[in-house]
């Protein structure tokens, strides 16, 4: 038996302030994309910014249900609405904000399981990775480089070949 340990790099920015001049304005994008979100059945708003490789923002934001599977998340409304809109165009970044109606949400709150697996279709399509940049309504930016980081031993089109 062999152990193998899958790892990666978290990049904790302490403010938006901190990020690269790109991403603090994908991250801005995402804010006010949040502002947008259709969410009275769990009162936790979502926005999405997609940043593309000719440098287009496609926004998305959740957009809930009566009945709740039927809805969808910002990231999943995000990155179809991009390759909708610019089919074939690689994904540079996503940054994800996340605010609570309930509390003030001071951390970043990560994609969930399924939002990982649609973007991850999109990163095994493109030549370069898919950085992530999640944060809460203020405080800390968690970054990663990749779908991967978030999503290891990602299934994908190489077992359907
Ligand atoms: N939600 C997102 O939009 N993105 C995530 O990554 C996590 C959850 C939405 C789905 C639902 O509308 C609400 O947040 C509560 O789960």
């Amino acid at each position: 038996m062999q152990k193998q340990k899958i790892s990666f790099d978290l990049a904790i920015y302490d403010s938006q302030e901190e990020l690269p001049e790109e991403y603090k304005n994908l991250m801005s994008v995402a804010h006010k994309s949040r502002l947008n979100a259709y969410a009275p059945y769990s009162n936790f708003q979502v926005g999405a910014a997609v940043l593309l490789d000719n440098d287009e923002i496609v926004i998305g934001n959740n957009q809930e249900n009566a009945s709740f599977p039927s809805g969808l998340c910002a990231e999943r409304v995000a990155i179809f609405q991009a390759g909708a809109l610019f089919p074939g165009v690689p994904v540079k970044a996503i940054a994800v904000s996340a605010a609570s109606g309930n509390v003030k949400l001071a951390r970043p709150a990560a994609p969930c399981g399924n939002c990982r697996q649609a973007i991850a279709e999109y990163e095994q399509k493109q030549p370069k990775p898919i950085k992530i940049f999640m944060m809460g309504e203020t405080g800390q930016v968690y970054a990663v480089n990749s779908l991967t980081d978030l999503l290891p031993l990602t299934f994908g089109n190489s077992y359907l070949i």
